[in-house]
């Protein structure tokens, strides 16, 4: 599928007035990271992860026809109820990549209310929640104009707007498992949009847990955006393009077939090659902080001691992201406690798991 294929022939706004939208949108932690990109948004890699559940963004979309269409966009953002025109900045760059796609953003008046179901500057990105849940808002939009839109042209382009506003985005529609970025052995994967990770899966993996051990809120050094750039001339980035195709290659008998101890070996690999690249970029810089490698090693200590299958993961940040299956809760649970606690900022943690996806929220047309 091409970039064209997305751009809608003759939607006529006419008999769409005004109404509301809501979508639940997860966040979703990538087991082979995408980290590097071209534009627009096209990843160097391919990328997967687990969708989540309890980590969510709310967002109401209201939007009411313009008296006169004009070249420009009309939104106001509110985040937790109040004007933020700190996002503005953002949306409006979002709609302006994705305008070829939604030419009838310039017919409506838009109101965006939006909310996190994780604190605020928690160190969680809620990029990916918060942009795949407006491009959500935004496709259902474009159905109530065009109703012939079905389930899969939906979560198709939702998932292709989704990833011009934030990369990861795009794989926060489906789940448990979703795939982004072309990779030979994956059928219908590419780089234009998500798809629903196509092979068998395990029962272990369908409510894997994640517990995000929250180690430091404070705002992130680098952005994203910065750090994909730098793999731009990084010494090592062909290196690490093909390992993470040889990752996702892995972990597809992984998956069928519940090999976790090799799965504990894809996932934390690429969580430190992660960062790894980030340690050797020009400008280079560190995101773990010292409680970040205090928890892997007592993760670590904690599976040679007891054969548990909890491991970690790590995204843009020093959070730690504990993966471990259901059957393990109990017992990871108290590790938390007993011995991980008090490496957390005010002892923040949330608990997660895998989940199927976004959730369309009642509404009013
Ligand atoms: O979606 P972005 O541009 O914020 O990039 C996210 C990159 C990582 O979270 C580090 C990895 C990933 O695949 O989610």
């Amino acid at each position: 599928m091409i970039e064209t294929s997305f751009i809608p022939s003759n939607l006529k706004t006419d008999s769409v007035e005004e109404g509301i939208i809501s979508w639940r949108s997860p966040s979703n932690i990538a087991l082979v990271k995408y980290w590097g990109k071209i534009e627009p948004q096209i990843p160097k890699n391919p990328s997967i992860s687990f969708t989540l559940t309890n980590c969510f963004t709310k967002t109401t979309l209201k939007y009411r026809k313009k008296k006169k269409e004009s070249s420009t966009f009309e939104f106001a953002v509110f985040f937790e109820g109040n004007r933020m025109p700190a996002f503005e900045a953002k949306i409006k760059k979002f709609m302006e990549r994705i305008v070829a796609y939604q030419p009838f953003l310039l017919a409506y008046d838009f109101e965006i209310h939006t909310e996190n179901s994780f604190p605020h500057s928690s160190g969680i990105a809620s990029s990916a929640s918060g942009m795949s849940a407006l491009a959500l808002c935004l496709m259902s939009l474009e159905q109530r104009i065009d109703p012939s839109i079905d389930t899969i042209q939906f979560n198709k382009k939702a998932s292709f707007l989704a990833r011009l506003g934030s990369g990861s985005a795009a794989r926060s529609i489906e789940g448990p498992l979703v795939v982004w970025g072309l990779h030979e052995q994956v059928k219908g994967s590419n780089d234009l949009y998500g798809i629903q990770y196509p092979f068998k899966v395990h029962e272990v993996f369908m409510d894997y847990q994640d517990t995000v051990l929250l180690v430091d809120k404070g705002v992130k050094q680098v952005s994203s955006t910065l750090g994909h750039g730098l793999m731009e001339n990084h010494p090592y980035s062909s290196a690490r393009f093909d390992q993470a195709h040889a990752h996702l290659s892995q972990l597809i008998q992984v998956l069928e077939t519940g090999d976790l101890d090799n799965f504990i070996r894809i996932v934390e690999k690429e969580a430190l090659a992660l960062h790894a690249m980030m340690m050797t970029s020009d400008p280079y810089f560190i995101l773990m902080r010292p409680n970040t490698l205090e928890i892997i090693e007592r993760i670590w200590r904690f599976r040679k001691e007891t054969g548990s299958k909890l491991c970690f993961t790590l995204d843009a940040g020093a959070n730690v992201h504990l993966l471990f299956p259901k059957k393990e809760k109990e017992s990871v649970n108290r590790f938390l406690t007993e011995e991980i606690l008090e490496f957390c900022q005010n002892k923040h943690f949330i608990s997660d798991e895998a989940g199927s996806g976004a959730v369309k929220l009642d509404d009013v047309s």
